[in-house]
């Protein structure tokens, strides 16, 4: 994996738009496939199924250990759900979370979304993770840097009333599922030199993804080594796409029409 933030070229781009094009479709049938009643590892093989039909590989599957194609977390777990046999019952909210290599770049999206009707709150909490999204990538864009992104997302994220996770961050993407820089969700109150916090530059590809809780931000790791919940077991919700740094308007790679 790269240690130094890769500059796409136009043939590296090609390849990224068509992994994010097979990552946004995932997405899309995790979104779809969510009902009560289902569980989690039947999302799962949804997606895992489409991604390989569409000929690309879930970069998830086996990653450190991680034993599934995609990550689903339900309620007040963050992000890393492990799919297994808990069931999704009515008023929860799904996180989805994926990568998917094609030809050997990686794109990486995730959204939460809810099953049947959910509370006022969990709405508000989800609408504001995806909004955070945009409002983040108003700032991703040449003359600005990694934490101008960061700044804009917690504001966003705070004057709802809910808080950003600080312990995961978002991340650059290319050949590797995690590459520099890192994209923070709030501004780092120190080391703000330019090392942490680069210039935007075209030709990099980075996932801007808001992890947000209705409570407090502070989180822990389930025993099974993955699982990241909130402490105080408040509701969290993830929004995240891949996105290319451009002359202009970042482009959003992993963008699909029902997202
Ligand atoms: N989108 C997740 C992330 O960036 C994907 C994690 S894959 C896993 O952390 F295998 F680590 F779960
Ligand atoms: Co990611």
């Amino acid at each position: 994996m790269p240690e130094v933030i890769t500059i796409k070229s136009g043939r590296e781009i090609e390849m990224m738009r068509a992994a994010a094009k097979i990552t946004a479709g995932a997405r899309s049938i995790g979104r779809q496939a969510i009902r009560s009643g289902i569980t989690t590892k039947e999302i799962d093989r949804a997606v895992h199924e489409y991604i390989v039909k569409n000929g690309g590989k879930p970069s998830c599957l086996g990653y450190e250990g991680f034993p599934a194609a995609t990550c689903i977390s339900v309620n007040d777990e963050v992000i890393h759900g492990i799919p297994g046999k808990r069931i999704v019952h009515n008023g929860d909210i799904v996180s989805v979370d994926l990568c998917v290599t094609w030809k050997g770049y990686v794109g990486d999206c995730a959204g939460t979304y809810a099953c049947g009707e959910v509370s006022e709150e969990a709405r508000r909490l989800m609408e504001t993770a995806r909004k955070a999204f945009f409002e983040g990538i108003k700032f991703a864009k040449v003359g600005y840097r990694i934490y101008d992104i960061s700044e804009a997302v917690q504001h966003c994220v705070e004057s709802e009333g809910f808080s950003v996770v600080r312990d995961f961050v978002g991340h650059g993407i290319g050949r590797g599922m995690h590459e520099p820089p890192e994209v923070p969700n709030y501004r780092p109150a120190h080391g703000a030199g330019a090392r942490g916090n680069p210039r935007l530059v075209k030709g990099m590809t980075i996932c801007v993804e808001p992890m947000i809780c209705a409570g407090d931000y502070a989180v822990r790791i389930l025993p099974d080594g993955w699982t990241v919940v909130t402490v105080d077991h408040s509701l969290a919700a993830h929004y995240e796409n891949t996105i290319l740094i451009t002359d202009g308007e970042p482009e959003i790679l992993t963008m699909a029409d029902d997202i």
